[in-house]
Parts: C-alpha cells; sequence; structure tokens
C-alpha cells in the first residue's frame, strides 16, 4: 500500500480503537441503516471478521446462505442450520437482518430444475417454500427480496422467460411469488431487488411498472438497487429523478449490494476515486427521504465476491482491506455520515 495511505488507514484503526464512532453509531444518528452482506464461513471462524461486523453496521444480508439452494435440499427438506448461524448473531448484536432471496433465477436446486414439475406443482412449490421460510424467519427478519433480478437486461425489458420459474410458471410468477410473501407474513416489508436499474433507462422503467402493479395490489413496499458499480461511479439526476418516481409509489428504498469494483492493480489514486464514490453515494442516499438503508457487498476485500466474478480482473471493491484495516473509502463514509 501506498505510504500516504496506510499511514492515513493507520490513522483511522487508532481513531477506531480511541472510540471514535463506528459507521453504525453515526447511522442511527441520522436514523439511516448501514449495513453488509455475510458469508457464514467467516463469521463463524474469525473474530476479526465478527468484531468488525458488530462494531460497524445495523443492518446486514446474507450474502448466499438464505438462497434456495441452501436452505432447501430437497422437496421435503429444509436446511436452516447455516441461515440460523446469522439470524442469532444479528439479535444478538442488534443488527437488523434482511432476507436475500425467496425467487431468483439463480441458485435454483438441481431436483426443482430437472424435476419436470408442472406449472400447478412448481406454484405449489413456490408456496412451501416461501411460507415456511417466512414462518421460519419470522420476527427475525426485517425485509425480504422476495423476487430478485427478474426483468430481462435487453428490450423489450420482459419478465425472464428463460428460468426455471419463467418458464414453468410463467411471467405472473413474480406477482405470485409477493402473494404467497404477503399471506406467510403481514408484517414484513417485501422488496423487489434488482440490478442495472438505478438510473432512468428502459429497465428501470421496466422495474417502475412491474412496481406499480405490484403495488396497486398492496403486494410490495420496497425497492432495492444492487449496484455493483465501477470504482468512479457516482448517482446523479437520473438516479434521483427515478428514486423520486419511486417515491411517489410509496415504496421504500434501499442500496442493497453496493461495491466499487476496482480495475487491478490497485493504486491510491483509484482508492480515493473509490472513496469518492462511496461518499457521494451514501450523501445521495441520506439525500433522498424514500432511502432507508445501504448494505455493501460484503465488507472486507478478503471476502468479496469481485476477484472471482471478474476472474481476477477486479478487486478491493470494500471499505476494509483484506486485513480488515479501514479504508479510504470508510472515513468518505464517515463523513458523508457527518453531513
Ligand atoms: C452472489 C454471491 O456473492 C456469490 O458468492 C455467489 O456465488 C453468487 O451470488 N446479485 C445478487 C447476489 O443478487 O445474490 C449475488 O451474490 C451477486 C449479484
Amino acid at each position: 500500500m501506498h505510504r500516504c495511505l496506510a499511514v492515513s488507514a493507520c490513522l483511522l484503526t487508532v481513531a477506531a480503537a480511541a472510540g471514535e464512532a463506528s459507521l453504525r453509531e453515526m447511522a442511527a444518528k441520522r436514523k439511516f441503516l448501514v449495513g453488509a452482506a455475510v458469508a457464514i464461513g467467516p463469521l463463524v471462524n474469525e473474530t476479526e471478521y465478527q468484531d468488525t461486523l458488530k462494531r460497524e453496521f445495523n443492518i446486514c444480508v446474507p450474502e448466499n446462505a438464505f438462497k434456495m439452494a441452501g436452505l432447501r435440499p430437497a422437496r421435503d427438506k429444509f436446511d436452516f442450520s447455516q441461515a440460523d448461524k446469522l439470524a442469532e448473531f444479528a439479535a444478538a448484536n442488534n443488527i437488523k437482518l434482511r432476507g436475500h432471496t425467496l425467487v431468483w433465477h439463480q441458485s435454483v436446486p438441481k431436483w426443482l430444475s430437472d424435476g419436470k414439475f408442472s406449472r400447478d406443482e412448481a406454484l405449489q412449490i413456490m408456496k412451501e417454500h416461501i411460507t415456511t421460510v417466512l414462518q421460519h424467519f419470522k420476527g427475525k427478519v426485517y425485509a425480504w427480496d422476495v423476487v430478485n433480478e427478474a426483468i430481462h437486461d435487453k428490450k423489450p425489458y420482459a419478465i425472464r422467460d428463460d428460468s426455471f420459474w419463467g418458464k414453468t410458471i410463467g411471467a405472473d410468477y413474480v406477482e405470485k411469488a409477493f402473494e404467497f410473501a404477503r399471506a406467510a407474513d403481514p408484517n414484513i416489508i417485501l422488496y423487489y431487488n434488482e440490478y442495472g436499474a438505478e438510473g432512468m433507462g428502459g429497465k428501470s422503467d421496466a422495474v417502475y411498472e412491474l412496481v406499480k402493479k405490484l403495488r396497486e395490489k398492496k403486494l410490495v413496499d420496497g425497492v432495492g438497487w444492487q449496484c455493483h458499480v465501477p470504482c468512479g461511479w457516482k448517482p446523479g439526476d437520473a438516479h434521483a429523478q427515478n428514486a423520486e418516481r419511486l417515491g411517489k409509489l410509496g415504496v421504500e428504498l434501499a442500496i442493497t449490494e453496493l461495491d466499487f469494483a476496482i480495475k487491478q492493480p490497485t493504486t491510491p489514486e483509484k482508492l480515493q476515486a473509490q472513496a469518492d464514490s462511496y461518499r457521494d453515494t451514501l450523501k445521495f442516499c441520506l439525500s433522498q427521504p424514500a432511502f432507508k438503508a445501504l448494505l455493501t457487498w460484503g465488507f472486507t476485500d478478503k471476502h468479496s465476491w469481485i476477484p472471482g466474478f471478474s476472474k481476477g480482473k477486479n478487486g478491493d471493491a470494500l471499505v476494509f482491506d483484506a486485513q480488515y484495516k479501514p479504508k479510504p473509502a470508510y472515513g468518505a463514509m464517515i463523513e458523508a455520515l457527518k453531513q
């Protein structure tokens, strides 16, 4: 690491040790939720991971542990053993928990995709899944991503018809999932979560129309913007416009999976640009009344999906480095919360 950045990271660590307010303390003052995705392996095995998580965040989300393939190894078998580790940790440390995700085109178990099920059977399996999972986590989960990434990337931005759910049930699988979730637990906040629909454009128009339709039926309460974006990205007028039109539908908003991937190699300049991105994104959320939360997809560069996903081309996307030292992005988030 560049010497001056190493020194500033070190000063931040010292400041944290000297009792300077953490992200969660600062966020609480703003009545805002700042959080991160959590992987169960390090949660169980690494003290520094646990310490950072409970010190810095007032909301968390499982990176993979609540997805269908893990929770439902067979049609008649649910396995909550991994998921419960996070639910227990969150409750013990007064950290809110988001559920992610009930229905997605990925993480479909093989028994399901290969099962040659009819539409009615698939709907029944979806209903069983949503009902059992929501009841299991009743009172423990603050909001659920009921459906994740249902809209195609390309024109005409229709509901995906190439996934198990779309192929077997049809485009109404999205609405059905929300109906089942609402019936299973009328008290939790139901989100539609999507990527690449943060600003204005064809895909975000499609999200808007979907959410409007669901909202008219009182089936949705929130919209998640994933925000897996490159270092240097910043929200602008188009994002404000999109947030405002969604807000007018009466839904709350959250950035649910933020990370700013740095094209390798990482340099001090890129770390500074990343800090600016984190600062401006958090400031943007704080300036928009509909935004209730910002979560990053992981929190330490030691455990991030970015290097694997980008085949090593990108990395260092998060706020703490691989040694759990705060990066310039951390100070930038604190600064945004101070304003
Ligand atoms: C990713 C996880 O980070 C990986 O560990 C896993 O192999 C695949 O899924 N959008 C989402 C998340 O909604 O669930 C994805 O998480 C990242 C993209």
